[in-house]
């Protein structure tokens, strides 16, 4: 089950930059058009995976071989002092949940009752910094050797 979630996790990735994408897009070009309701859903469809890979990922955190056992094993001050190890045990988990705060206050702004111009403007900021966050906290193969752009298909 366990290679089965990380596979998951992996995709997933894929589908929250693209809504990212999509949705940054959907706020920048015709900004000051009116906010309907297939932006709201492309905004929710962003929020309902990205809570997913959180789920998903504070599974992995404590339960699998990356994550929170390094903390446990060779204590907060080693843990620092590695790379490899302080990217899994702190930066991935805290630049993710950095990003879904921002996707998950994007959500209470979408269904906020203000000026269409005015709404956009923060949902484009707030959909940027969470990607800028988000593609520096992925673990990329360049960065990253055992893992792979698509995990599960070679
Ligand atoms: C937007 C949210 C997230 C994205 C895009 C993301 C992306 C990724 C990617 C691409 C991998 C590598 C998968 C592979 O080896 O094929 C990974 C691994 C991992 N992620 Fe995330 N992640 C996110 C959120 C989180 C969060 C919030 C946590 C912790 C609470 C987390 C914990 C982990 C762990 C522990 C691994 C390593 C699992 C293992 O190799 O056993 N991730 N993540």
């Amino acid at each position: 089950m366990y290679n089965g979630l990380l596979g998951i996790h992996s995709l997933f990735r894929w589908i929250i930059l693209l809504l990212l994408i999509v949705n940054i897009f959907r706020s920048a070009v015709d900004s000051s058009e009116a906010f309907t309701n297939a932006d709201k859903k492309w905004n929710l469809r962003l929020l309902i995976i990205a809570h997913i890979n959180l789920l998903i990922g504070l599974y992995q955190y404590f339960a699998g071989p990356k994550g929170f056992v390094f903390i446990r094993e060779y204590g907060m001050g080693e843990v620092m002092k590695n790379s490899v190890m302080r990217f899994w045990a702190v930066e991935h988990i805290t630049g993710m949940i950095i990003a879904i705060v921002l996707i998950t206050i994007s959500r209470s702004v979408a269904k906020k009752e203000i000026a269409p111009a005015q709404k956009n403007k923060k949902l484009l900021t707030l959909y940027v910094i969470a990607l800028v966050v988000i593609l520096a906290s992925v673990p990329w193969p360049f960065r990253f050797s055992d893992v792979p752009w698509f995990r599960g298909l070679y």
